[in-house]
């Protein structure tokens, strides 16, 4: 594979270090920047990043790429979406917009449940063939790594198809085998057997994660608990939705378990701070989800003052937050959340690849690393979150060769 080089950059920035994740005020705010850079990337992983006053000659065959005026930054890592699904739920959205809640919607059997029939119904084709599109989104905005959840099928069939395309687009897939009890089954319970039996022997063999949503209405922390052991006993990470309405014991239950992340904290108090920042267990924080629902922003300020891991994800689904943007969420983390540019960009890319165990790789823009690249047609990469709804996606890398 030929050499790129990336030449003449306004900037080239990257969270400083090596160590991930990281946590608290001064590790998330320390970059490496650049200015007057270049960035070498050869075979397909990032060679070396320097000043081009400092570049001597490159051997061998080399494309060039013309970066001036740009600040370049690690490709993007969305830990957390649901990017699988067909259908729309645009009606909803607009009852919602008159009043309706998320949670009405859901218990009158809309809502998840409304795009679990268009997913059953679409074929691994059709969820191929819309991954494929969603993707694309995604990557126009950024995001070159991500995670794509299950549990839009809800049966056996959907949900291995559901994981086997997330699995071929090169995505880390997550079996979210608990996120609504499907209509064939009277309970929670009931489905749970049959998940557990039926599911999860495959289901384990392709994903990377389990995941369970932890709420009232959907799954409550009896039975998270033993989903979640089961799904530990057969070598998955485990995740959760939790405190997304209500505060329901997901955040000592995911330290208890040991696990990798609990996502959404909307409704999380300052004991669920403590308890997360003397834990392993990531926050992933989704203020889209919080926007998209009028729901309030999770504590991101005492989250990461108090040293927990705080990760930052789009929660890319058709319901309660139709928006693939990585730079948006950036710029909702800054303005809403009251987090720094340069924490923010630490959460959707080191953290977030330590919550998908791709760390080593991705997430930074240093020798070694995947050479996934973004280019910012601005000369100071804080514009990423500062232009809000802008687009400063000039070009995306991905390793080592330019997507546009
Ligand atoms: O993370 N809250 C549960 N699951 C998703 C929403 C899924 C949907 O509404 O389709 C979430 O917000
Ligand atoms: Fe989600």
């Amino acid at each position: 594979m030929a050499k790129l080089l990336v030449r003449d950059l306004a900037q080239a920035v990257s969270p400083a270090g090596t160590q991930a994740a990281l946590r608290g005020r001064e590790a998330m705010r320390s970059l490496d920047v650049v200015e007057d850079a270049y960035v070498l990337c050869d075979d397909g992983r990032i060679a070396a990043v320097g000043r081009m006053s400092d570049l001597g000659r490159v051997e061998g065959e080399v494309e060039e790429l013309d970066g001036s005026g740009c600040a370049a930054i690690p490709g993007l890592v969305d830990c957390h979406t649901h990017a699988v699904f067909a259908g729309s739920r645009v009606g909803e959205f607009e009852l919602r917009s008159g009043g309706a809640t998320y949670e009405e919607l859901h218990a009158a059997g809309g809502g998840i449940l409304s795009t679990v029939s268009a997913t059953r119904a679409a074929g691994e084709q059709g969820l191929a063939e819309a991954l494929a599109l969603h993707r694309s989104w995604m990557l126009a905005s950024g995001t070159t790594t991500f995670e794509a959840k299950s549990g839009y099928g809800l049966d056996r069939e959907t949900e291995l198809a559901m994981l086997r395309v997330v699995r071929d687009a090169g995505g880390s897939p997550t079996w979210l085998g608990a996120h609504a009890v499907p209509p064939e089954f009277d309970d929670a319970d009931a489905y749970l057997d049959f998940a557990l039996a039926e599911v999860l022997p495959e289901a384990a063999k392709l994903a990377e994660a389990a995941d369970v949503f932890l709420e009232r209405g959907a799954f409550d922390a009896v039975q998270a608990r033993r989903y979640l052991e089961a799904c530990r006993a057969a070598g998955l990470r485990l995740r959760l939705h939790a405190d997304q309405f209500t505060e329901g014991g997901g955040i000592p239950l995911a330290a208890e378990l040991g696990a990798v992340s609990v996502d959404h904290l909307e409704a999380t108090g300052p004991d669920g701070v403590k308890t997360l920042a003397a834990s392993d267990v990531a926050a992933v924080l989704l203020p889209v989800a919080a926007l998209f629902l009028g729901r309030p922003m999770p504590p991101a300020r005492a989250l990461v003052d108090e040293g927990a891991i705080v990760a930052l994800a789009t929660d890319f689904n058709p319901g309660s937050a139709f928006c693939e943007s990585l730079p948006l969420v950036a710029g909702l983390a800054c303005t809403q959340m009251q987090m720094a540019p340069a924490e923010v960009l630490a959460a959707c890319t080191v953290n977030a690849a330590h919550v998908l165990g791709r760390a080593d790789r991705a997430g930074r823009l240093a020798p070694g690393y995947d050479a996934d690249i973004v280019l910012l047609d601005a000369s100071d990469w804080r514009y990423l979150p500062y232009h809000l709804g802008g687009n400063h996606i000039a070009q995306v890398i991905q390793g080592g060769k330019p997507t546009a």
